[in-house]
């Protein structure tokens, strides 16, 4: 190998390994992270079967978004959601998930509904409470 060659490779490794630096930087923390992008990514793996990716669900599983939602939730809080979600979801394992994994959950079908909120649903009762599921103004 001539030198050249050995400089323009050494010059190729350092860019590559300056911009791997800087997309780590830039890449959301992975446990934590954002509860829209946790959320979203364990409705489609412990809901969607039944209530379809879209929310709209089918003939024998109820919709979570669209009129049926409003009917059925408007008015209500975020902690009634997340209790009966609680409760009785999935419902070929209830109660099988963490808690904090259904205020995620929650916190992805409320936003799917614009449902005004501002910042992260935790698991706590009085937190939950105060969110009240209503139409985006
Ligand atoms: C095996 C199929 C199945 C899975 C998986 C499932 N559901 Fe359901 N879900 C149903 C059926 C059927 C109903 C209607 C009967 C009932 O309310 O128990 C329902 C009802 C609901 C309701 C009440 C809807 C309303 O407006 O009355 C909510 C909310 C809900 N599911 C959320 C969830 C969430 C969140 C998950 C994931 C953690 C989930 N479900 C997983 C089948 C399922």
């Amino acid at each position: 190998m001539s030198g050249l060659r050995i400089v323009a490779l050494a010059v190729f490794v350092g860019w590559c390994s300056a911009l791997i630096a800087v997309s780590a930087q830039g890449a959301p923390a992975q446990a934590g992270g954002d509860q829209q992008t946790r959320g979203k990514a364990l409705y489609v793996d412990k809901c969607s079967a039944c209530h379809q990716e879209t929310l709209k669900g089918t003939t024998e599983t109820p919709p979570l978004s669209g009129d049926m939602f409003w009917m059925n939730w408007e008015t209500y809080s975020a902690n009634n959601l997340f209790v009966q979600v609680k409760a009785t979801m999935p419902e070929d394992n209830p109660g099988g998930l963490q808690p904090q994994e259904y205020a995620d959950i929650i916190a992805y079908i409320l936003k799917f509904n614009e449902v005004p909120m501002t910042g992260d649903l935790t698991t706590d009762t009085d937190a939950l409470k105060k969110v009240i599921i209503k139409k985006k103004e």
